[in-house]
């Protein structure tokens, strides 16, 4: 069974609160979704292998450790996912990113699939797939399936705010993928959003409603 990992380190909790105001305009929201990705790739990467490495400094050799080369790749979920791209690409400054376009019919919630496009060895890399959103959990199981089907074998998912519904869909779909969350959230409503949520974060973060 996948773990769910929900942080609750103060900074995170801070933004995350600002983010969900309704009144909080797109600029500051952009900023904040990148500053919470940040935040969380530092928390959801503490189990990166590391190397022992000798480093001269000015002084002497110092005994340390490095991340001992391990391939990742980010993979946003088109559109909202693109908003923690830039985060996650501060903390790994050489990280690979792939991208699947998934858009949830409104009708249906079912996920429409778009677009996939993944680096060439993506085979050999651990993906991490970051979406703010996980409400019915239609799209991260769908993304977490096309990974799989390119032969990725370990695969994390980050989102913002998650819906117990969502977190259950993709525990019973693929129990080996862990999910990290600054928020679970109470319940889905009628229409598939997240309560309390912070609305559309597509919409939000590129200010198309
Ligand atoms: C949102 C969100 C997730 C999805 C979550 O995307 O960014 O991808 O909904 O819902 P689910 O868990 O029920 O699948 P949306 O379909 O609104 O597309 P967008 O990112 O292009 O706005
Ligand atoms: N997608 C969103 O952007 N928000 C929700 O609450 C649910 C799905």
């Amino acid at each position: 069974m996948s773990n769910v990992h929900v942080f609750d380190h103060p900074l995170i909790q801070h933004k995350l609160a600002v983010l969900r105001d309704r009144n909080t305009g797109t600029k500051m929201f952009r900023e904040l979704v990148s500053e919470i990705a940040m935040l969380m790739c530092y928390e959801a990467t503490r189990d990166l292998p590391l190397e022992e490495v000798d480093v001269e400094t000015p002084v002497a050799v110092a005994h340390c450790r490095h991340i001992s080369g391990k391939k990742l790749a980010v993979v946003p979920i088109l559109r909202a996912g693109l908003g923690m791209v830039d985060g996650m690409v501060t903390m790994m400054p050489s990280v690979k990113v792939g991208h699947v376009g998934l858009y949830r019919d409104p009708e249906t919630l079912e996920p429409v699939k778009y677009y996939f496009k993944m680096p060439p060895d993506i085979a050999e890399r651990d993906a991490i797939i970051v979406d703010p959103m996980l409400a019915t959990g239609g799209s991260a199981v769908a993304a977490a399936g096309f990974l799989k089907e390119a032969g990725v074998k370990h695969i994390k998912l980050m989102c913002i705010i998650g819906a117990p519904e969502g977190v259950e869909k993709v525990q019973e779909a693929h129990p080996d993928v862990d999910i990290y969350l600054a928020a679970l959230d109470d319940h889905l409503n009628e229409h598939g959003y997240i309560v309390p949520g912070l609305g559309d974060a597509g919409d939000r973060i590129f200010g198309t409603k």
